[in-house]
């Protein structure tokens, strides 16, 4: 039977086969994308994609962990990374291990992913020096929206050394990999050429290590919106849409429910 990876399982995929992995925030997305993923991410996303928040700064440590237990029920063979909520990490490295150490022992995540570049490599390498292993996540962090002022691409012109700074600063620290959010694509090939760990990409470079998607922005069940980065490979909530009318439509017309869904008086003899 196949055992799901370890963070140094991951670190060891740098170069080779790209990595595939996708947010889940539930039991049952999380089964149907087990056998498909080497990582699946309980994103903070699910502030946006299934609590209907604006951002992702309202995502708390109890939504993560409730979160995060739904998906474990779900996984066998993918391993799973927990977000670390706004909030919760960036006080001091303290801070961190305390709430990291959370994650990992309530929702048995082998691995937590905190936003930040140079400022949180103190942070990473306190974690990992405790044994909770860090994916980094850095160019756009949507925690520090209203510091970057938008979901603007990251990197281009003189911030690309920047970039470069960061990622080198957290694979030194000792992330297991790092997620790059809407880079340039020349400069995630850059930072994926120059740092020993597997680059993730999302809105960054088929060249990354590996590659993440939302998943209800991927099957198009979040439609609010939808960034340029996002491919959906299905339209899943265009045909919940349609099945809900239909369903309004029969009962309405009292078709539903039809012979087949409903019980005689007497059950059935058995043979
Ligand atoms: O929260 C999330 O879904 C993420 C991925 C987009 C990387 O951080
Ligand atoms: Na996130």
């Amino acid at each position: 039977k196949k055992k799901a990876p370890m963070p140094d399982d991951i670190r060891a995929r740098k170069g080779g086969e790209p990595l595939v992995s996708l947010t889940a925030y539930t039991t049952q997305m999380a089964e149907l994308m087990d056998a498909h993923c080497d990582f699946v991410l309980v994103g903070d996303s699910v502030g946006m994609v299934l609590h209907g928040l604006p951002s992702t700064l309202g995502v708390t440590m109890e939504m993560m962990i409730l979160h995060g237990q739904a998906v474990a029920r779900g996984l066998k063979t993918a391993m799973m990374v927990v977000d670390m909520p706004f909030g919760s990490y960036e006080e001091s490295p303290e801070q961190a291990f305390r709430n990291g150490a959370l994650l990992m022992a309530e929702t048995g995540a082998a691995a937590v992913k905190l936003e930040g570049g140079r400022h949180m490599a103190e942070t990473i390498a306190f974690l990992v020096a405790r044994g909770v292993p860090v994916m980094a996540h850095i160019g756009l962090t949507p925690q520090s929206i209203n510091t970057l002022g938008g979901y603007k691409v990251q990197g281009r012109g003189d911030a690309a050394a920047e970039l470069m700074a960061d990622a080198q600063a957290v694979a030194e620290a000792g992330v297991f990999s790092v997620v790059l959010e809407k880079v340039p694509a020349n400069l995630a090939d850059e930072v994926t050429a120059a740092i020993a760990i597997p680059t993730i990409g999302i809105g960054a470079s088929a060249g990354c290590d590996g590659q993440i998607l939302v998943v209800d922005d991927m099957i198009g069940m979040f439609t609010a919106f939808k960034a340029k980065f996002v491919k959906r490979y299905a339209n899943l909530g265009e045909q919940a849409e349609a099945a809900f009318a239909d369903y309004a439509r029969e009962v309405r017309a009292r078709e539903f429910p039809a012979a087949e869904h409903i019980f005689a008086d007497q059950a059935p003899e058995k043979k």
